[in-house]
């Protein structure tokens, strides 16, 4: 059927890790305007599950009803429970072009697109589907000619974060965004994977203003790690000529 794809491996946990954790079929989906209705009901659902309101910017109906119609741009995950998981890409008008932020070249702009948003029903996470998602549209991205890949995500959620550091994302920015709430920017090359030179920082990541220096030092995050002192990015230049460079790809999940 139109815009059904093959999965590798086609079984999800429903509750995983707990003791009414399922083994259920699901299917990814490429998502259109009938799904609407349902993409905002997940919205709603998620929204009210989060510790912070600041985690997730919610988009209007107008919004996912203009971007549901764009070819390839909404895709999601389906169980018997109906849609569980979407995500979102957006090629963004020039003056909302994240890549602006990140350093691209007024020439580059047209070749940037968003990953906009995601969301997984809180008793579907752990499937590494906001990866399986990502990965889906990092493909269609490449077949469109896109090579530029922005997304902002709150220091408040180390597992977006962890997510998008993982699959080859870079931390370029830490910007105030969206009524007055942090968001790092990260970026990703989609022709040219990023070179990373040797760690020289790791700080909290709620430590906001050592991470502002580090980045106007010119300085990329490029990894999470958990110490005893809780969650911390490690941070690194680009490039440099040593054999303790890390390249930035997405391992295979
Ligand atoms: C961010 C999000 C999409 C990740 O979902 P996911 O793809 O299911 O996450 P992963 O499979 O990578 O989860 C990895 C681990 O983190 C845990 N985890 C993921 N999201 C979690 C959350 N919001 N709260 C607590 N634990 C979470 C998973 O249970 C899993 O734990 P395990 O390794 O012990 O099994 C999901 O948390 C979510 O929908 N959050 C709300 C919306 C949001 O933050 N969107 C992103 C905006 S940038």
């Amino acid at each position: 059927m139109a815009g059904r794809m093959a999965e590798i491996s086609p079984q999800i946990k429903k509750h995983k890790g707990l003791p009414s954790e399922e083994l259920l079929s699901f299917e990814m989906q490429f998502l259109r305007e009938g799904h609407l209705a349902g993409v905002l009901d997940l919205q709603e659902q998620v929204a009210k599950s989060l510790p912070s309101a600041e985690i997730l910017r919610l988009h209007s109906g107008r919004f996912f009803e203009k971007a549901l119609r764009a070819e390839r741009a909404g895709l999601g995950i389906f169980t018997g429970d109906g849609l569980v998981a979407f995500s979102l890409i957006c090629i963004p008008p020039r003056e909302r072009n994240l890549g602006s932020e990140v350093g691209l070249g007024e020439e580059e702009l047209c070749k940037a697109a968003h990953l906009q948003v995601v969301a997984v029903h809180p008793a579907y996470r752990g499937n590494s589907l906001q990866r399986r998602m990502a990965e889906r549209h990092l493909q269609v991205l490449r077949e469109m000619g896109y090579e530029h890949v922005c997304s902002t995500v709150s220091p408040q959620n180390p597992f977006s974060l962890r997510n998008f550091l993982e699959q080859g994302f870079v931390i370029k920015a830490l910007k105030v965004k969206f009524a007055s709430q942090w968001r790092y920017i990260v970026y990703k090359n989609l022709l040219r994977p990023i070179a990373i030179g040797p760690e020289e920082a790791a700080v909290s990541l709620s430590d906001i203003a050592s991470q502002l220096e580090l980045l106007e030092s010119g300085l990329l995050g490029f990894d999470l790690r958990t110490g005893p002192s809780g969650i911390l990015v490690a941070y690194a230049r680009e490039g440099g000529s040593t054999e303790s460079l890390h390249l930035k790809e997405a391992p295979p999940h």
